[in-house]
Formats: C-alpha cells, structure tokens, sequence
C-alpha cells in the first residue's frame, strides 16, 4: 500500500479533502455521504452549488448503492470499460446528496483506472465526490504539483501518483432517459462507445442536465486563447510578434526559429491529450496576450480534444 493512505483515509473521514490522481486528471475527493464534506469540497473549488460531481467508486459493484435503477446498458458499460474513463449518469438512489447531484434526479459514477485511486477507494470503503482538483472554470490538473499551484493549503493531502496518463476528463455517457446520450466526449471515443452498445449515441437533450462549460468558459487559462486554422498558425504568430505583442503558441508543427514561447504537441491523438493541459498551464505562465492554438484535426479520435479547446478558447473571438 502507498504509504501516504491510511493518512488520507483518515482525513477523508473526517470531512476533509484529499487530491488524488486518476488516469484522466486529477480530482479533488470528498466523501460524498457527508454533507459537510461535501460543503468543504464546493467552498474550495469556488463551484456552483448546482453544478453536480461525480462519484468515484473502487468496483462496479457498487453502482447499486448510488443508483435506484441500473439498467443492462450500464452494466454492460461497465464491465467492458471500468475501470477506465467513464463517467455513467444513472437514476440516482434516495439517499444520494442534493450536494452531490445539484439537485437533479440522477448521479455521475465512475470507477477510475489509476492504481493509486483504487487503493485509495479501497482502503475508504465508500464513494469519493471528486471534481478536477481546479479551481472553478480553471485548466485541470494533470500533476500534483498543478493541485498544489492551485488549490494549495486548501486540500488536506496531495497523493502523488505522477503525470495522468490519459490527459482529459473522462467522456461522460448519460444512461438515464430513453436512450443513451454522450454528454462529454473523452479519449474512450464515441466509436467505442457505440460499438459497445449497439447503438448511436444521441446529443445532450436540448434541456440538458448541466453538462460541463455548458455556462461558461471552462477549462480555460488565464490568458485569452484564440483557435486559428492550421495554416494561419505561422502568419497570424508573425504578425502579432511583429505588430509587438507576440503570442504564445500551441500547434502540432515546429516552432519556427523566430519564435519563443511555442510548444510542439504531438500529432497523435493520444499524446496530445496527455500533454495538453500542462501545455496549457505552461504557455499561461508566459503571461502573453493571447495563446494562440492550432486547430486539431478533424478525425473522431480528435473529439475530445477538440472539445477541450473549444471550451479554452471560448468567449475570445476576433
Ligand atoms: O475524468 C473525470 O471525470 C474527472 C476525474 C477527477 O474523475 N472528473 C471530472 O469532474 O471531470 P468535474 O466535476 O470536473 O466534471 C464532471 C462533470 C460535471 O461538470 C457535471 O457537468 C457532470 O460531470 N455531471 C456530474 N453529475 C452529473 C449528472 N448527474 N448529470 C449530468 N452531468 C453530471
Ligand atoms: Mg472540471
């Protein structure tokens, strides 16, 4: 066992909050059957109280103690891709927190991959309420020390477990009206996700649950962010570093020997996702006008990602 457990366990008992990594980002854990932890846990994020959390589980077993009904679907769901980046939204059962679900009548559940948050819900025994360990409407944070940057003496305990290795918030699979609803999409794609059900998967209902950066820009830096086509990335660099406010750059292509604050991410889809948020977070720190971002591709696999950066992006057009 990591040693820094029971001393989490312990805290988290007593209604304080423990960061913890997953295979997507990190959460901010509470114990989601204590209203007074949960009060902590939104007081610290600077969350609406309408604003519903997931609650992370160690086995799939226990959807039952969080949901009043759980369909084929989600068991289904459940065992092909936990523990893994999937969120499901079920019925929630009675006992379930107002707290917990901002007042809706269904639940987020996940159980996460990372072995450090499994042995930490195994050694807790119940449901961790964890948003992204952020402060509200802020970038994720994808290493402990980004929770700490953030969040500082706030959290009781920082588990260490390294740099989250799929790099975005896990997609988010609504299974509690008619038919299922892919309300934010991950790097477990709609592809998979479909395949696995036999079935499409429909958009969020117009009057949707309140799905992430739905309200506001989310997942943002500090710094405005503009998305530029592929082939404006270079130009649009030059001028603005010309016109004496140069910008600071993320693009798949090489930075070009003029330019300074430019990070090269990956051309896989899966690279770029773990690195993006502390790609993020870096280009914030250089405290230009504007971060520049090439668009990403297309292509399915891109979805999440090019959700992400919409969502960082938005509220800033030219
Ligand atoms: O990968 C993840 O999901 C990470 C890690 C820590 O597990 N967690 C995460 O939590 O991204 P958070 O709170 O930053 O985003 C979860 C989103 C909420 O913004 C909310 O919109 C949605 O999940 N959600 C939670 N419960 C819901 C519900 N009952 N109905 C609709 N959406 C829900
Ligand atoms: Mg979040």
């Amino acid at each position: 066992m990591h040693p820094d457990i029971p001393r989490a366990v312990e805290a988290l008992k007593a209604g304080l909050l423990v960061a913890f990594p997953t295979e997507t980002v990190y959460g901010l854990g509470a114990d989601a059957s204590s209203d007074a932890a949960l009060q902590r846990l939104y007081t610290t994020k600077g969350r609406p109280g309408t604003h519903p959390v997931i609650v992370h589980l160690a086995r799939a077993e226990m959807l039952r103690d969080w949901a009043r009904h759980v369909p084929p679907e989600a068991v289904h769901l459940a065992h092909r891709f936990w523990p893994g980046p999937l969120t499901l939204i079920l019925p929630r059962a009675h006992h379930v927190s107002d707290r917990v679900t901002g007042g809706q009548d269904t639940v987020g559940l996940r159980c996460p991959a990372h072995p450090l948050a499994l042995e930490l819900l195994t050694a807790f025994g119940g449901g961790l309420a964890a948003p992204s360990a952020n402060r509200f409407g802020h970038v994720s944070p994808t290493t402990a020390q980004h929770v700490r940057q953030d969040l500082g003496d706030d959290v009781a305990l920082v588990l260490d477990g390294g740099a989250c290795p799929v790099g975005v918030e896990s997609a988010i699979v609504d299974l509690s009206g008619d038919e299922p609803r892919l309300l934010r999409p991950g790097m477990l794609t709609r592809n998979q996700l479909e395949h696995a059900l036999g079935r499409p998967l429909a958009a969020p209902a117009p009057q949707a649950p309140r799905v992430p950066g739905a309200l506001e820009r989310h997942y943002s830096p500090r710094t405005p962010a503009l998305l530029v086509p592929p082939e404006a990335v270079e130009g649009e660099a030059r001028r603005l570093l010309e016109s004496g406010a140069p910008a600071a750059v993320l693009a798949r292509r090489p930075a070009p020997p003029w330019a300074a604050d430019w990070i090269q991410a990956p051309e896989d889809p899966e690279g770029y996702a773990r690195g993006l948020y502390a790609a993020l977070r870096d280009l914030d720190e250089r405290d230009r006008a504007l971060i520049l971002i090439e668009e990403a591709p297309s292509a399915p696999d891109w979805d999440a990602i090019r959700d992400r950066l919409r969502r960082a992006a938005q509220g800033f057009s030219r």
